[in-house]
């Protein structure tokens, strides 16, 4: 019987027969995808001065990733390629957007970030961001004072490895 279900992540609610493996949306693990009814969704937390320092950064990462992913999309001279980082552009986009309702702001900053025609230059480049934002994610979570938000962080960790094996794959 179809379900409707959400991610306990980003809010964010899907359809499916079962739940799936990973959020379509933010790519959480399917351990955060709950019934929508039962679901437990929470956007209203206090950041100390650390996490709010970190929760700033981590809104500049993942626009600047978006960023790059959405120009990836459409330029580099592969046809996979483009696929996995309009993928990628998607997923980090919602990453940014988790962190515009965790800091309650009503739109999201600028990226000006650019990429590259080449795919194997941009797959490098996709490598680089991502290593550096699993580091902060989890400097970010140790750092952590506040459940909600120290969550997010760890989660983000597990996401931005599974996008670190995405390219590692395509470049080896
Ligand atoms: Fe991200
Ligand atoms: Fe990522
Ligand atoms: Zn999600």
């Amino acid at each position: 019987m179809v379900k409707l279900w959400r991610c306990e992540i980003c809010g964010d609610p899907c359809i499916g027969e079962t739940a799936p493996d990973n959020c379509p949306f933010c790519g959480a693990q399917k351990k955060y995808i709950k019934e929508a009814k039962g679901a437990k969704v929470n956007f209203d937390v206090e950041l100390n001065e650390v996490d709010k320092a970190n929760v700033e950064h981590a809104i500049q990462v993942e626009v600047s990733n978006a960023t790059f992913y959405t120009c990836a999309s459409r330029k580099t001279d592969d046809d996979e390629g483009k696929l996995l980082f309009k993928a990628l552009g998607k997923v980090e986009a919602e990453h940014a957007s988790v962190w515009r309702k965790i800091l309650k702001l009503d739109s999201l900053p600028r990226g000006d970030d650019a990429c590259h025609t080449g795919n194997k230059e941009n797959l490098e480049d996709s490598h680089a961001r991502e290593a550096r934002a699993i580091e902060f994610y989890r400097k970010a979570a140790e750092e952590a004072e506040n459940e909600r938000v120290k969550q997010i962080f760890e989660v983000f960790v597990e996401v931005e490895t599974d996008h670190l094996k995405l390219s590692e794959e395509r470049l080896s």
